[in-house]
């Protein structure tokens, strides 16, 4: 199969050590494995017509049978999906999809999903003026996390231990955007006491990996860039389920999965269409077993 790996929009960042192990096992098992940066196409369109460059040579888009899709999109808008939306015109499946991205990249929409979905997830609330820090004070009890809904790795999730905290830090938040629109959630504990949450990898309907993350002493936060530790997870049958559930509807072929495990089962963070490789594989990996391989090997399943 001929692969292509579109990775990260800065045209000169190095490419992530996992997507370089990613292509050399690919190119292991018989194919031909090709990594782009974003920043280096270059498209000419017109009238019935269009052209992509990569690095200042013409490709031609349709040679692919599959795109792995691990763009980190920054932006809130779909402006660097314009060479996807090449590849798809010439018929190759690109996954993950830019409509399932951008239905999982807002949390704010992702959890108004699940919700509706009947999936527990992490209760959340959205206030747009200072006087109705009230209401949040009725139904909510300290300590309360308070996160951007385009944030990611953790960096945009706060804990709160008292009024004063959440008063002001969101007075910090408008200060900085009055239009800013935030989630203000109770802090979830896990049935253990502790502060674990689960990431479940989901690839094609299937789970491939599983893992407990584990917050440093130093975060709330159980992200593997934060310094969690990571171990391999069994999952209940009801984790298991509600994991593939919500990875089908948001249309992800590849998702990674974030819940808490509470004494009333679990409780969802969040969906990821870009799951990080590097926690999950040093978690998971046995002497027969390396997520990699496995998403090479799912990667040879899917047919233009
Ligand atoms: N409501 C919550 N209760 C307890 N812990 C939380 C809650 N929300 C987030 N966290 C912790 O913070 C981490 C980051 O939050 P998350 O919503 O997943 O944002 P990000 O997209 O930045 O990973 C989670 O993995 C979890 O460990
Ligand atoms: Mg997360």
């Amino acid at each position: 199969m001929k692969i292509g790996i579109l990775t990260a929009t800065i045209t000169e960042s190095d490419h992530f050590p996992n997507i370089i192990a990613l292509k050399t096992i690919g190119e292991q098992k018989g194919h031909c494995v090709d990594v782009f940066k974003n920043g280096e196409f270059t498209l000419l369109v017109a009238k019935g017509y269009t052209k992509v460059c990569y690095a200042g040579k013409e490709i031609n888009t349709g040679d692919y049978d599959i795109i792995l899709n691990r763009l980190s999109v920054r932006e809130k808008s779909n402006a660097e999906y314009y060479i996807i939306n090449e590849f798809s015109k010439a018929g190759v499946p690109v996954i993950n999809s830019p409509e399932s991205i951008m239905k999982a990249r807002n949390k704010l929409y992702s959890l108004q999903l699940m919700s509706s979905m009947g999936i527990n997830i992490s209760r959340s609330a959205v206030i747009r003026r200072p006087e109705d820090v009230s209401v949040i004070l009725k139904d909510f009890t300290y300590p309360m996390v308070i996160k951007n809904i385009f944030g990611s790795l953790g960096s945009s999730s706060l804990i709160v231990y008292d009024t004063k905290q959440l008063v002001s830090t969101i007075d910090y938040i408008w200060n900085i955007n009055r239009n800013e629109i935030f989630l203000i959630q109770d802090f979830i504990r896990s049935s253990d006491g502790k502060t674990t949450d689960y990431r479940v990898f989901v690839m094609g309907g299937e789970i491939i990996a599983s893992m407990k993350r584990t917050n440093s002493d130093n975060d709330f936060r159980a992200n593997y860039k934060r310094g969690a530790k990571v171990e391999p997870a069994l999952l209940t049958e009801t984790e298991s389920e509600q994991c593939l559930k919500v990875s089908e509807v948001f249309g992800l072929e590849i998702a990674g999965v974030d819940f808490i495990r509470t004494e009333c089962g679990p409780v969802f963070l969040e969906i990821n269409s870009n799951p990080g490789l590097e926690g999950i594989r040093s978690a998971t990996r046995t002497g027969s077993f390396d997520i990699l391989e496995k998403i090479i090997d799912k990667l040879g399943e899917y047919k233009k």
